[in-house]
Protein backbone atom coordinates (compact mmCIF):
# COMPACT_ATOMS: atom_id res chain seq x y z
CA UNK A 1 0.00 0.00 0.00
CA UNK A 2 1.90 3.67 -1.40
CA UNK A 3 -1.03 5.57 -0.42
CA UNK A 4 -4.68 5.57 0.86
CA UNK A 5 -7.02 7.01 -1.17
CA UNK A 6 -10.57 4.69 -0.66
CA UNK A 7 -12.21 1.68 0.32
CA UNK A 8 -13.15 0.97 -3.42
CA UNK A 9 -9.81 -0.73 -4.27
CA UNK A 10 -9.01 -1.70 -0.65
CA UNK A 11 -9.01 -5.71 -0.63
CA UNK A 12 -10.14 -7.30 2.63
CA UNK A 13 -6.94 -8.99 3.81
CA UNK A 14 -5.84 -5.26 3.84
CA UNK A 15 -8.58 -3.51 5.64
CA UNK A 16 -8.40 -6.74 8.46
CA UNK A 17 -4.75 -5.80 8.45
CA UNK A 18 -5.13 -2.09 8.95
CA UNK A 19 -7.73 -2.91 11.83
CA UNK A 20 -5.60 -5.38 13.19
CA UNK A 21 -2.55 -3.01 13.62
CA UNK A 22 -5.04 -0.34 14.93
CA UNK A 23 -5.84 -2.82 17.71
CA UNK A 24 -2.28 -2.75 18.93
CA UNK A 25 -1.64 1.09 18.33
CA UNK A 26 -5.19 1.54 20.75
CA UNK A 27 -2.87 0.86 23.56
CA UNK A 28 -0.88 3.80 23.11
CA UNK A 29 -1.37 7.35 24.64
CA UNK A 30 -1.86 5.80 27.96
CA UNK A 31 0.30 6.74 31.32
CA UNK A 32 2.12 3.78 30.45
CA UNK A 33 2.36 3.58 27.09
CA UNK A 34 2.61 7.48 25.83
CA UNK A 35 4.26 7.64 22.52
CA UNK A 36 6.08 4.66 19.96
CA UNK A 37 9.13 5.87 18.44
CA UNK A 38 8.20 3.80 15.46
CA UNK A 39 7.77 7.21 12.94
CA UNK A 40 11.00 9.04 14.76
CA UNK A 41 12.61 11.34 12.34
CA UNK A 42 9.70 11.18 9.40
CA UNK A 43 7.45 14.06 8.73
CA UNK A 44 3.43 14.02 8.19
CA UNK A 45 1.94 16.98 6.58
CA UNK A 46 -1.79 17.83 7.29
CA UNK A 47 -3.36 19.76 4.22
CA UNK A 48 -6.64 20.88 4.78
CA UNK A 49 -8.86 23.05 2.24
CA UNK A 50 -12.04 21.75 3.63
CA UNK A 51 -12.48 22.72 7.88
CA UNK A 52 -12.30 20.06 10.09
CA UNK A 53 -11.87 19.35 13.92
CA UNK A 54 -12.10 15.07 13.70
CA UNK A 55 -9.69 14.58 10.99
CA UNK A 56 -7.42 16.72 11.35
CA UNK A 57 -6.36 16.67 14.86
CA UNK A 58 -6.88 13.30 15.14
CA UNK A 59 -4.08 13.06 12.21
CA UNK A 60 -2.21 15.09 14.08
CA UNK A 61 -2.43 12.95 17.38
CA UNK A 62 -1.91 9.71 15.88
CA UNK A 63 1.63 11.14 14.31
CA UNK A 64 2.74 12.27 17.60
CA UNK A 65 2.22 9.32 18.86
CA UNK A 66 4.14 7.16 16.31
CA UNK A 67 6.83 9.82 17.26
CA UNK A 68 6.46 11.94 13.79
CA UNK A 69 7.06 15.34 13.13
CA UNK A 70 3.86 17.37 11.83
CA UNK A 71 3.54 20.03 9.81
CA UNK A 72 -0.20 21.63 9.71
CA UNK A 73 -1.33 23.30 6.43
CA UNK A 74 -5.00 25.24 6.45
CA UNK A 75 -5.72 26.93 3.04
CA UNK A 76 -7.45 29.53 5.07
CA UNK A 77 -4.84 31.92 5.54
CA UNK A 78 -2.13 30.59 3.82
CA UNK A 79 -0.94 31.60 -0.45
CA UNK A 80 -3.85 29.75 -1.47
CA UNK A 81 -5.84 33.14 -0.88
CA UNK A 82 -3.17 34.32 -3.32
CA UNK A 83 -3.93 31.89 -5.97
CA UNK A 84 -1.24 29.12 -5.56
CA UNK A 85 -2.28 25.78 -6.92
CA UNK A 86 -2.44 22.00 -5.27
CA UNK A 87 0.53 21.32 -7.16
CA UNK A 88 2.91 24.04 -6.13
CA UNK A 89 1.10 23.82 -2.60
CA UNK A 90 1.93 19.80 -2.60
CA UNK A 91 5.72 20.57 -3.66
CA UNK A 92 6.55 23.46 -0.89
CA UNK A 93 5.75 20.77 1.79
CA UNK A 94 7.52 18.53 0.49
CA UNK A 95 10.19 20.91 -0.29
CA UNK A 96 10.06 21.33 3.94
CA UNK A 97 10.44 17.47 4.58
CA UNK A 98 6.86 16.47 3.81
CA UNK A 99 7.11 11.92 3.35
CA UNK A 100 3.35 11.59 3.64
CA UNK A 101 0.64 14.02 2.98
CA UNK A 102 -2.81 14.03 4.48
CA UNK A 103 -5.05 15.85 2.24
CA UNK A 104 -8.98 17.36 2.47
CA UNK A 105 -10.24 18.82 -0.85
CA UNK A 106 -13.56 19.78 -1.80
CA UNK A 107 -12.81 18.33 -5.07
CA UNK A 108 -13.96 14.84 -5.86
CA UNK A 109 -10.43 13.63 -6.84
CA UNK A 110 -8.23 15.82 -5.67
CA UNK A 111 -6.61 13.40 -3.21
CA UNK A 112 -5.84 10.86 -6.78
CA UNK A 113 -5.31 14.06 -8.73
CA UNK A 114 -1.74 13.86 -5.96
CA UNK A 115 -0.86 10.54 -5.57
CA UNK A 116 -1.51 9.53 -9.53
CA UNK A 117 0.88 12.81 -11.00
CA UNK A 118 4.65 13.23 -10.11
CA UNK A 119 4.17 16.43 -8.57
CA UNK A 120 5.43 14.66 -5.09
CA UNK A 121 6.52 11.01 -4.20
CA UNK A 122 5.08 11.38 -0.54
CA UNK A 123 2.09 8.58 0.63
CA UNK A 124 -1.06 10.52 0.14
CA UNK A 125 -3.81 9.77 2.40
CA UNK A 126 -7.36 11.13 1.42
CA UNK A 127 -9.03 12.47 4.46
CA UNK A 128 -12.18 13.47 2.58
CA UNK A 129 -12.27 14.59 -1.27
CA UNK A 130 -15.84 16.01 -2.07
CA UNK A 131 -18.58 13.83 -2.35
CA UNK A 132 -16.34 11.16 -3.02
CA UNK A 133 -14.41 8.99 -0.25
CA UNK A 134 -13.25 9.21 3.34
CA UNK A 135 -11.93 6.05 3.64
CA UNK A 136 -9.71 6.58 7.33
CA UNK A 137 -13.49 7.12 8.64
CA UNK A 138 -15.08 4.32 7.37
CA UNK A 139 -12.00 2.39 8.70
CA UNK A 140 -12.77 3.98 12.35
CA UNK A 141 -16.45 2.87 11.92
CA UNK A 142 -15.64 -0.36 11.04
CA UNK A 143 -12.94 -0.70 13.69
CA UNK A 144 -15.97 0.69 16.27
CA UNK A 145 -18.37 -1.68 15.03
CA UNK A 146 -15.82 -4.80 14.77
CA UNK A 147 -15.28 -4.28 18.45
CA UNK A 148 -18.78 -4.44 19.23
CA UNK A 149 -19.19 -7.54 16.70
CA UNK A 150 -16.95 -9.01 18.52
CA UNK A 151 -18.49 -8.44 21.77
CA UNK A 152 -22.04 -9.35 21.30
CA UNK A 153 -20.68 -12.51 19.56
CA UNK A 154 -17.85 -13.63 22.36
CA UNK A 155 -14.87 -13.71 20.10
CA UNK A 156 -11.22 -11.79 19.76
CA UNK A 157 -11.91 -9.06 17.04
CA UNK A 158 -8.54 -9.94 16.15
CA UNK A 159 -8.46 -11.41 11.93
CA UNK A 160 -12.17 -10.91 11.58
CA UNK A 161 -14.50 -9.03 9.75
CA UNK A 162 -18.15 -8.55 9.64
CA UNK A 163 -19.77 -11.22 8.57
CA UNK A 164 -23.56 -10.89 9.06
CA UNK A 165 -23.48 -7.66 10.71
CA UNK A 166 -26.41 -5.51 9.35
CA UNK A 167 -25.78 -1.76 9.47
CA UNK A 168 -28.21 0.79 8.62
CA UNK A 169 -27.29 4.24 6.99
CA UNK A 170 -29.38 6.77 7.39
CA UNK A 171 -30.15 10.01 5.98
CA UNK A 172 -28.16 12.85 3.46
CA UNK A 173 -26.44 10.11 1.16
CA UNK A 174 -26.53 12.23 -1.95
CA UNK A 175 -23.68 14.39 -0.55
CA UNK A 176 -22.01 11.97 1.93
CA UNK A 177 -18.42 10.63 1.29
CA UNK A 178 -18.52 8.71 4.81
CA UNK A 179 -21.67 6.99 2.88
CA UNK A 180 -19.59 6.00 0.15
CA UNK A 181 -16.38 4.80 1.69
CA UNK A 182 -18.65 2.69 4.35
CA UNK A 183 -21.05 1.24 1.63
CA UNK A 184 -17.92 -0.52 0.00
CA UNK A 185 -15.59 -1.34 3.11
CA UNK A 186 -18.48 -2.73 4.49
CA UNK A 187 -19.55 -4.72 2.16
CA UNK A 188 -15.92 -6.02 1.90
CA UNK A 189 -16.00 -6.96 5.22
CA UNK A 190 -19.11 -9.40 4.88
CA UNK A 191 -21.69 -6.65 6.50
CA UNK A 192 -25.25 -6.21 4.95
CA UNK A 193 -25.82 -2.49 4.47
CA UNK A 194 -29.23 -0.57 4.20
CA UNK A 195 -29.64 3.11 3.20
CA UNK A 196 -32.61 4.81 4.67
CA UNK A 197 -33.03 8.32 2.61
CA UNK A 198 -35.25 10.79 1.28
CA UNK A 199 -35.24 9.86 -2.62
CA UNK A 200 -33.96 13.69 -2.98
CA UNK A 201 -31.17 12.45 -1.18
CA UNK A 202 -30.10 9.96 -3.02
CA UNK A 203 -27.51 9.97 -5.64
CA UNK A 204 -28.45 8.92 -9.54
CA UNK A 205 -27.31 5.61 -9.92
CA UNK A 206 -27.60 4.47 -6.45
CA UNK A 207 -30.00 1.61 -7.33
CA UNK A 208 -26.90 -0.23 -8.75
CA UNK A 209 -25.07 -0.03 -5.05
CA UNK A 210 -24.82 -3.86 -3.88
CA UNK A 211 -27.30 -2.42 -0.41
CA UNK A 212 -30.66 -2.10 0.12
CA UNK A 213 -32.58 1.03 -0.52
CA UNK A 214 -35.43 1.93 2.06
CA UNK A 215 -36.87 5.11 2.13
CA UNK A 216 -38.96 4.35 5.66
CA UNK A 217 -36.46 4.96 8.57
CA UNK A 218 -39.25 2.76 11.12
CA UNK A 219 -39.33 -0.11 8.98
CA UNK A 220 -35.49 -0.54 8.75
CA UNK A 221 -35.24 -0.34 12.57
CA UNK A 222 -38.28 -2.29 12.89
CA UNK A 223 -36.20 -5.19 11.49
CA UNK A 224 -33.79 -5.07 14.04
CA UNK A 225 -30.36 -3.92 12.81
CA UNK A 226 -26.89 -4.18 14.28
CA UNK A 227 -25.98 -1.15 14.38
CA UNK A 228 -27.64 2.85 12.55
CA UNK A 229 -25.59 5.39 11.45
CA UNK A 230 -26.88 8.62 11.29
CA UNK A 231 -25.25 10.71 8.63
CA UNK A 232 -24.47 14.85 9.10
CA UNK A 233 -26.89 16.61 6.88
CA UNK A 234 -24.72 18.80 4.45
CA UNK A 235 -26.53 22.28 4.16
CA UNK A 236 -23.14 23.89 2.47
CA UNK A 237 -23.64 21.31 -0.30
CA UNK A 238 -27.43 21.45 -0.25
CA UNK A 239 -27.26 23.64 -3.53
CA UNK A 240 -29.10 21.50 -6.06
CA UNK A 241 -30.80 18.75 -4.24
CA UNK A 242 -34.18 18.94 -2.94
CA UNK A 243 -34.45 19.37 1.07
CA UNK A 244 -37.50 18.77 2.79
CA UNK A 245 -38.28 20.92 5.64
CA UNK A 246 -36.13 20.71 8.36
CA UNK A 247 -39.32 19.62 10.70
CA UNK A 248 -40.24 17.07 7.99
CA UNK A 249 -36.65 15.74 7.99
CA UNK A 250 -36.46 14.97 11.68
CA UNK A 251 -39.86 13.60 11.95
CA UNK A 252 -39.37 11.36 9.02
CA UNK A 253 -35.34 10.34 8.95
CA UNK A 254 -33.99 11.72 11.99
CA UNK A 255 -33.37 9.36 14.68
CA UNK A 256 -35.11 10.72 17.53
CA UNK A 257 -36.34 10.03 20.84
CA UNK A 258 -39.62 7.96 19.94
CA UNK A 259 -37.56 6.12 17.91
CA UNK A 260 -34.66 5.40 20.28
CA UNK A 261 -37.55 4.30 23.14
CA UNK A 262 -38.76 1.75 20.27
CA UNK A 263 -35.25 -0.02 20.17
CA UNK A 264 -35.62 -0.12 24.44
CA UNK A 265 -39.34 -1.19 23.59
CA UNK A 266 -38.25 -4.31 20.78
CA UNK A 267 -35.72 -5.38 23.44
CA UNK A 268 -32.77 -4.67 20.39
CA UNK A 269 -30.33 -4.31 23.87
CA UNK A 270 -27.43 -4.67 21.47
CA UNK A 271 -28.31 -1.92 18.62
CA UNK A 272 -25.20 0.79 18.82
CA UNK A 273 -25.68 4.14 17.34
CA UNK A 274 -22.73 6.06 15.26
CA UNK A 275 -22.89 9.88 13.79
CA UNK A 276 -19.28 10.19 12.10
CA UNK A 277 -19.63 13.89 13.36
CA UNK A 278 -20.16 17.25 13.55
CA UNK A 279 -23.82 15.95 14.52
CA UNK A 280 -26.55 18.45 13.59
CA UNK A 281 -28.79 18.18 17.24
CA UNK A 282 -32.37 17.99 16.82
CA UNK A 283 -32.41 17.23 13.08
CA UNK A 284 -30.76 14.28 12.58
CA UNK A 285 -30.00 12.81 15.92
CA UNK A 286 -31.77 14.49 18.86
CA UNK A 287 -29.47 15.09 21.88
CA UNK A 288 -31.51 12.02 23.58
CA UNK A 289 -30.21 9.41 21.15
CA UNK A 290 -26.97 11.08 20.45
CA UNK A 291 -26.75 11.02 24.21
CA UNK A 292 -27.77 7.91 24.92
CA UNK A 293 -25.63 4.69 25.93
CA UNK A 294 -26.54 2.94 22.55
CA UNK A 295 -24.69 5.97 20.86
CA UNK A 296 -20.55 4.94 20.05
CA UNK A 297 -20.42 8.37 18.70
CA UNK A 298 -17.15 9.49 21.26
CA UNK A 299 -15.38 5.91 21.08
CA UNK A 300 -15.54 6.77 17.23
CA UNK A 301 -13.46 9.71 18.08
CA UNK A 302 -10.57 7.93 20.04
CA UNK A 303 -11.14 4.92 17.51
CA UNK A 304 -9.71 7.35 15.26
CA UNK A 305 -6.78 8.18 16.51
CA UNK A 306 -5.32 4.35 16.48
CA UNK A 307 -6.76 3.39 13.05
CA UNK A 308 -4.86 6.43 11.88
CA UNK A 309 -1.84 5.54 13.12
CA UNK A 310 -2.29 1.99 11.90
CA UNK A 311 -2.66 3.46 8.59
CA UNK A 312 0.66 6.32 8.69
CA UNK A 313 2.66 3.38 10.32
CA UNK A 314 1.80 1.35 7.52
CA UNK A 315 2.54 3.45 4.69
CA UNK A 316 5.59 4.83 6.08
CA UNK A 317 7.31 2.16 7.54
CA UNK A 318 7.26 -0.21 4.83
CA UNK A 319 6.10 -2.86 7.00
CA UNK A 320 3.39 -4.55 5.27
N1 LIG B 1 -16.07 13.04 10.59
C1 LIG B 1 -15.31 14.05 10.12
O1 LIG B 1 -14.70 13.97 9.03
O2 LIG B 1 -15.28 15.12 10.97
P1 LIG B 1 -14.44 16.46 10.71
O3 LIG B 1 -15.04 17.16 9.52
O4 LIG B 1 -14.56 17.24 11.98
O5 LIG B 1 -13.02 16.05 10.41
Amino acid sequence: MKHLLSTYDLGREDAVRILDVAEEMATVGTREIKKLPALRGRTVATLFFEDSTRTRISFEAAAKRLSADVINFAAKGSSVSKGESLKDTAQTLEAIGAEAVVIRHGASGAAARLAETDWISSAVVNAGDGTHEHPTQALLDAFTLRQHWARVKGVDPLGTGLDGMSVVIVGDVLHSRVARSNLWLLKTLGADVTFVAPPTLLPIGADAWPCTINYDLDDALAAGPDAVMMLRVQAERMNAAYFPSTAEYSRRWGFDDARLAMLDARGLDDTIILHPGPMNRGLEISAGAADSPRAVVLQQVSNGVAVRMAVLYLLLSGDH
